[in-house]
């Protein structure tokens, strides 16, 4: 049977940095010191008014190929795991795969909101393990912030924006050893962003047409999260090292979800990894969703924590209620690799994935029209 091994990886964040003192200045009953010392979180990066999911998850990705020494057209399926797509169909993934030039892939969204990169790896694992794809990229991206309430100092100091994406490729050698992946649905009201979707419906002016009660916005219950989080995301951690045949002490780099600091350290606790092997940037971008894995696994590359043989376990927890975690052992070395690209090249790079998007879009305007004046003349 073939391994999934990760061989490429590339993360992508807005250049809006906003601090703690922000949320002050707006006016929101908060202050940096609440903020830090119960999240761990100092700044998060935001959008800007015309960057969409896709944008973030296409930067990502063409770092992703860009270390990987990949090419998009060899790419067999794209899976963007993120619950804040660009519309409601087409896929993210569909956007994505153009705009790289993907035109072999297979492209689909995932969502198991901040579980979802986990669970999208998994996915993407399963599909070389069975020989049914040589290589999948999976991306993590979310805009959680435009479903935050700016007057909710329970939510809106929480969520960052971001992008982060692996390349998988089937390789003889061990890469991705288990994984595990859960869902309790009776949970689904204490992490929910309640409309835009049937249940409550989005009126012709694009809004809920229950606004006022806020549906729009992300609500959840913070401390019942909590005490769910550190549990679940723990028992995970256990159950796909067992399955993985690895002790605590085998695992060399722990990276779970970035949501709060505190959730962290308990669950490192609670499985037995000591500090100095977890990983956490969530003071810098505070919890991405989706994107949080992915970034903190290239950060901690970029940091010198991977090296080729470690035992890594991901984690994580998000609304469903749903909770992953994988084991992957790290195949492939980091010093080779190219480093990631300048932000003046990967604005190069990702206008010229455009251009060749439009050009393909062009092209297939134009053997339509050659078509149908084709058909004209036959009848
Ligand atoms: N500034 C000041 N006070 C605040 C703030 C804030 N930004 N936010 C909440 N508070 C207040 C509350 O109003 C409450 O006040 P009250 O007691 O007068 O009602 C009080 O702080 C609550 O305090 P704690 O019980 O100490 O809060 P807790 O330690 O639980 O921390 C937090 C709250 C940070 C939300 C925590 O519960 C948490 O991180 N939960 C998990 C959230 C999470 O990870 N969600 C993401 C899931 S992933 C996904 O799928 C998107």
């Amino acid at each position: 049977m073939p391994h999934a091994q990760i061989v490429g990886w590339g993360m992508y964040v807005p250049s809006r940095v906003v601090a703690n003192d922000s949320f002050v200045k707006m006016g929101l009953d908060t202050s940096n010191e609440w903020i830090a010392s119960r999240t761990g979180i100092e700044e998060r990066r935001l959008v800007g008014k015309n960057e969409a999911t896709s944008d973030l998850a296409v930067k990502a990705s063409l770092q992703a190929l860009h270390t990987a020494g990949a090419h998009a057209g060899d790419i067999d399926l794209i899976i963007v795991a993120t619950c804040t797509p660009d519309h409601v169909m087409p896929s993210t993934a569909s956007l994505v795969q153009t705009r790289l030039g993907a035109t072999r892939a297979g492209a689909m969204d995932l969502n198991a909101a901040c579980s979802g990169f986990v669970y999208a790896l998994a996915t993407g694992a399963g599909q070389i393990e069975s020989g049914r794809a040589k290589q999948v990229l999976v991306v993590g991206a979310d805009e959680l912030s435009i479903h935050l309430d700016w007057k909710d100092r329970n939510t809106c100091v929480l969520f960052g924006d971001g992008a982060g994406a692996v390349l998988l490729r089937a390789s003889q050698e061990a890469g991705v050893l288990s994984s595990t992946m859960g869902s309790d649905g009776s949970g689904a009201d204490l992490l929910i962003i309640p409309a835009g979707g049937s249940r409550i419906r989005a009126n012709h002016n694009g809004k809920s047409n229950r606004n006022a009660n806020g549906d729009q916005y992300l609500k959840m219950n913070g401390p019942q999260i909590f005490r769910w989080a550190t549990q679940m995301m723990a028992k995970a951690s256990e159950d796909v090292m067992a399955a993985s045949g690895l002790k605590p002490e085998q695992v060399d780099l722990f990276i779970p979800h970035q949501a709060n600091l505190r959730i962290i350290e308990a669950t490192a606790r609670r499985v037995g990894i000591p500090s100095q092997k977890v990983f956490s940037n969530v003071g810098h971008y505070g919890n991405t969703s989706a994107a949080s894995i992915p970034i903190a696994l290239c950060e901690a590359i970029a940091a010198g924590r991977v090296k080729r043989g470690d035992n890594i376990l991901l984690s994580s927890f998000g609304a469903g209620l749903s909770w992953a975690a994988l084991a992957v052992r790290w195949g492939v070395s980091v010093q080779a690799r190219p480093t990631p690209w300048s932000p003046l090249r990967l604005q190069i790079e990702t206008r010229m994935a455009a251009v060749r998007s439009a050009l393909r879009k062009q092209n297939r305007r134009v053997r339509t029209s050659i078509d149908s004046t084709l058909h004209r003349d036959q009848d």
